[in-house]
């Protein structure tokens, strides 16, 4: 099915390809990283280019799944976030990368709908996707740098102390996932840190990831009453 562009957004990123891939390919941040657009994510497995994956809109009134598929292709240095099942089904996020340095990223962003709404509507979606990716790239550019510096060995190490248990327990502010920033991270009463990047939790004195709490709703279908 022919496709119609909306919009077209381009800027400099200051991040290597290979964070930017990196990045792309990281599912499990869009709600944490950026909880103002995305509800939640389920992963729904990998792909030969890339990943599938059931998420939502953050602040939708009735919030509906829809399924995204990226598919990347390095050679091409382009890759696509079609969505294939639910609200926006049919459309297509066409990325290209241009590297123009070391750390430097020419990225290019189509946004491709499947039927040409009217010029004035078009124009209003494309305005407000041209906003929304702005921030998420503003997100994703802020990971990619301290991420660098991780990759690098240049983040300086620091620790934070918090009281657990009545007892002070100091730890390292650098997650032990990818390096997400835990300086400002909430920690519970138990001394659980839950990392702002990609939601794992961690208990501070010991170190250890712990699981995520199992979902607290129980089906309509199978609640007693
Ligand atoms: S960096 Fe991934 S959970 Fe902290
Ligand atoms: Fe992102």
């Amino acid at each position: 099915m022919p496709l119609t562009s909306l919009a077209t957004y381009e800027r400099t990123i200051y991040a290597s390809l290979e964070r930017i891939w990196e990045n792309v390919l990281d599912w499990e941040h869009l709600p944490w990283l950026h909880p103002e657009t995305f509800g939640h994510v389920r992963f729904l497995g990998t792909t030969p280019e890339g990943y599938r994956a059931e998420t939502s809109l953050a602040g939708a009134r009735t919030p509906e799944a829809f399924v995204i598929d990226v598919a990347i292709d390095r050679a091409a240095r382009s890759y696509h976030s079609r969505t294939v099942a639910g609200p926006g089904n049919g459309t297509d996020v066409f990325t290209r990368l241009d590297s123009v340095g070391t750390d430097e990223t020419r990225v290019t962003v189509d946004f491709l709908a499947p039927v040409a709404p009217d010029p004035v509507h078009a124009s209003r979606i494309g305005t407000r996707l041209v906003a929304m990716y702005t921030r998420l790239w503003d997100q994703d550019q802020a990971m990619m740098t301290r991420r660098q510096a991780v990759v690098d060995g240049t983040l300086a190490p620091s620790g934070r102390t918090v009281v657990v248990d009545g007892a002070p327990c100091r730890f390292s502010t650098v997650c032990p996932h990818l390096g997400g920033p835990l300086d400002a991270a909430d920690v519970d009463a138990r001394g659980i840190v839950t990392c702002p990047w990609h939601g794992r939790r961690f208990d501070v004195r010991t170190g250890q990831q712990v699981p995520a709490p199992p979902s607290a709703l129980t089906s309509a279908r199978s609640a007693r009453v």
